[in-house]
């Protein structure tokens, strides 16, 4: 019986290895034919990629593009937010060009399309898989609905500078659990089969290290060992890439001196070749002409270079257009570099199936009952939920339903800002303020009652920076003073005071990097008013970013920390401070004590001179604070509490490929039922070159009623072992290994094992 059902697999598996091969060469079969007949011009128009002028980013905004797509010289559009308009620009380019190719339309659908989920780092917090691929499964439907089909996203640049406003589009500091997010977006957007009209084209972006700018600012340098980058910041691009990414977008910021953008050892040896990545590169938005800036070259140059390098596609430059025919011409670069761009962009769409029906994505009905319906919202609702990470309680939260609240601050009412950086299909008129949700929430049985308490800064030049694009908080013209006595005022009548504080949607993202991690004074001379008044204070925290909170934790009694939380923020934060959602996130970025720590990160390396007991002269330590974290990577509360007993390893002394088990009882000891993460970390205790105090290397989420138990099994193979030595290999080394379990990086358990190849 065994024999038949082992050949009648093998026969099922040739076959569809078959399918896939004569689907495959079908594929090429039409695009080399479609290649043959194009002129040069046709071809470096497939090349170009324009920015709607709906939505503009950088310096250069395109214009006149109904004319170019006329011309043939354009290969797809982004940022349209209107399916009317991108089926009218789609007939416009198949009607009217000479080879009637689609063009693509692609968009920054980063968390969310129009129903937007928290911002990524706020998403990292859940380190919920099923959830995160959810999130992108829902945009992926309501943004195919809408008439696009390529998404700029993930965005896994690892950060471990919390200065950079970048910073809220990642995952965090941490390369195993973004590469697991990668992975979970990937197929959350792109399905299993592409060519479905509700699936669309995930880009990972920005490839490579933009994470790691210099001193926290927006598209600075980045100088790093190879070394680090392919054990630390290479695996999440490569987890998407492994996941089946369709293409990839180059970052801004330079590598061993060469700007990613015309990184030929970036691109076309560590992506194409060691990765076998066979999709299409992306610049960044006019990421190839700013080369000239760079100082690499002059316009012509650097577009040869990025060519040259095998980006394929010229984000708003318009430099491939302009230029790469000179180029061709002069004998910089090949017909062959310009054919096999060409060749990856038209497999794109073939493999989207926009030959077979290049409006398959614009379906206006679709789009009516599957935008932003009620399902989605309610999911939104529920998934913000789970981003919230509790940082502090002494017993003020969850509040009960019929007290008196009085709800303070800037962003209590703020509804542009509720979504976040980065939500440009949002229809933001709809978002929910935590006002109108904790209203709904208490309902009759108790009483919200509201104060602005101050501005977002009191410097209005600051904070018209950080709420831009359309996130306003509408300023209140009233004194500083006013603002805080009429917050008094309210307090004075409640029971329990809600400070809805942090920072703006704008403060956070692209180009908005910040020196302090301070909340802003305004709004700490706010709460050391409200915590005055004698009243239990319970600091609701907005942010896309750790910011240093020590006398925040030192001085107030609970602190949920919500990011921006989506378009249902106000009624998911609701139903965590009453109660009805237990937080269960987990912070992916370690919230450092002050700004000075910075880079602080919990899988750092050991020095000669590590850190006894802090301070200790001639240790590695600062004179004025621990080298601790406020709250370290992995932490975050609950209203329950969380027991780990019985932690054991299967094996203390393995060989060759065997297998540890690793198993920890944890017990939910608390009064209500929560969900925990089980967190799995490992230190190689001596290497050939040095290893981290620390690795993540597995975690599970599980949910416990109160009293209840559950046995954790992690399985530990050598692969889990591996690391990039000096040689760039990938292997693990003999040797002796701590294995740690805990509920953070900070209180974990620890056991020994030895394990010899
Ligand atoms: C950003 C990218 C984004 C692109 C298109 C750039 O400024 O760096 O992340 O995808 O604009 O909007």
């Amino acid at each position: 019986m065994k024999k038949i059902i082992l050949i009648f697999t093998i026969l099922l598996i040739s076959v569809a290895s078959f399918s896939q091969a004569s689907k495959e060469s079908a594929m090429h079969a039409f695009v080399n034919k479609l290649l043959a007949k194009m002129t040069l011009e046709e071809k470096l128009g497939q090349l170009n990629l324009p920015a709607s002028s709906d939505f503009v980013t950088g310096a250069v905004s395109s214009s006149d593009i109904a004319q170019k797509v006329k011309d043939g010289k354009v290969g797809g559009v982004f940022n349209i937010r209107s399916v009317t308009k991108i089926k009218e620009l789609q007939e416009y380019a198949v009607k009217n060009t000479r080879l009637h190719i689609p063009l693509l339309f692609g968009m920054d659908v980063i968390h969310g399309y129009r129903t937007i989920f928290p911002i990524p780092l706020g998403m990292s917090s859940t380190w919920d898989m099923p959830l995160i691929e959810r999130t992108a499964r829902i945009a992926a439907n309501e943004a195919s609905a809408d008439g696009i089909m390529w998404t700029f996203s993930p965005m896994v640049d690892l950060t471990r500078d919390p200065r950079w406003g970048r910073t809220s589009e990642g995952n965090g500091e941490d390369a195993f659990l973004s590469s697991a997010i990668a992975k979970a977006m990937v197929h959350g957007y792109q399905g299993d089969d592409l060519s479905k009209n509700n699936t669309i084209m995930s880009c990972v972006k920005h490839y490579a290290l933009y994470g790691a700018a210099e001193g926290g600012r927006d598209y600075n340098t980045t100088d790093m060992s190879r070394i680090r980058m392919y054990n630390e910041y290479f695996p999440p691009y490569k987890a998407a890439v492994d996941a089946g990414v369709g293409s990839v977008m180059v970052s801004f910021n330079e590598i061993d001196g060469v700007p990613a953008s015309g990184n030929k050892w970036l691109v076309d040896d560590v992506l194409r070749k060691q990765w076998k990545f066979n999709g299409f590169v992306v610049s960044d938005y006019t990421g190839i002409p700013e080369m000239v800036n760079h100082g690499i070259g002059d316009f012509k140059t650097v577009n040869e270079k990025a060519l040259q390098a095998g980006v394929d596609m010229d984000m708003v430059g318009e430099g491939f257009l302009n230029s790469i025919g000179i180029s061709l011409k002069e004998g910089k670069v090949t017909q062959v570099q310009i054919d096999k761009a060409t060749e990856r962009v038209l497999i794109a769409k073939y493999q989207l199936g926009l030959f077979d029906d290049p409006y398959k994505y614009c379906d206006e009905k679709r789009s009516a009952a599957e935008v932003f319906n009620e399902t989605n919202r309610a999911e939104a609702r529920t998934i913000a939920a789970q981003s919230f990470v509790l940082l502090k309680n002494n017993n003020v939260l969850p509040i009960a339903a019929n007290k008196k609240i009085a709800l303070v601050g800037p962003l209590a009412n703020a509804k542009e800002n509720m979504t976040g950086t980065w939500s440009v299909g949002a229809d933001n008129t709809q978002s929910i303020t935590l006002l109108k949700g904790l209203t709904a929430a208490v309902g009759t049985a108790g009483k919200v009652l509201y104060a602005k308490g101050s501005n977002l800064e009191d410097d209005w030049e600051l904070e018209k920076r950080q709420t831009m694009f359309g996130k306003d908080i509408p300023r209140d013209g009233r004194t500083p003073e006013q603002l805080l006595q009429e917050a008094i005022a309210v307090s004075a009548e409640a029971d329990v005071i809600v400070a809805a504080l942090g920072e703006g949607a704008e403060s956070t993202g692209e180009s908005a990097s910040r020196t302090s991690l301070d909340l802003p004074a305004s709004q700490q001379k706010l709460l050391k008013a409200l915590l005055a008044t004698g009243k239990p204070v319970v600091l609701v925290l907005f942010n896309g970013r750790p910011l240093t909170l020590t006398w925040e934790d030192a001085n107030v009694p609970a602190i949920l920390d919500v990011w921006f939380a989506g378009s249902e923020a106000g009624y998911a934060i609701a139903d965590a401070l009453l109660g009805n959602v237990n937080p269960s996130g987990k912070l992916s970025m370690s919230f450092p004590q002050n700004v000075g720590q910075i880079p602080l990160y919990y899988n750092h390396k050991n020095t000669g001179r590590p850190l006894g007991k802090w301070f200790s002269k001639f240790q590695s330590n600062y004179i004025d604070v621990s080298n601790e974290p406020l709250y370290p990577f992995g932490y975050g509360l609950s209203y329950t509490k969380f027991d780990y007993s019985d932690f054991a390893v299967s094996a203390t002394q393995l060989n060759g490929n065997q297998k540890l088990m690793a198993t920890v009882t944890v017990k939910n000891t608390g009064a209500v039922t929560g969900k925990e993460v089980v967190q799995l970390y490992i230190r190689d205790l001596v290497g050939s070159v040095t290893r981290p105090v620390q690795e993540l290397k597995g975690f599970q989420k599980i949910e416990l009623a109160p009293g209840a138990s559950k046995k954790i099994s992690f399985e530990i193979t050598p692969a889990l072992l591996a690391f990039y030595n000096g040689d760039l290999k990938l292997d693990w080394e003999s040797g002796d290994f701590q294995i740690m379990v805990g509920p953070n990086s900070r209180d974990v358990q620890m056991l020994k094992v030895n394990w010899t190849k």
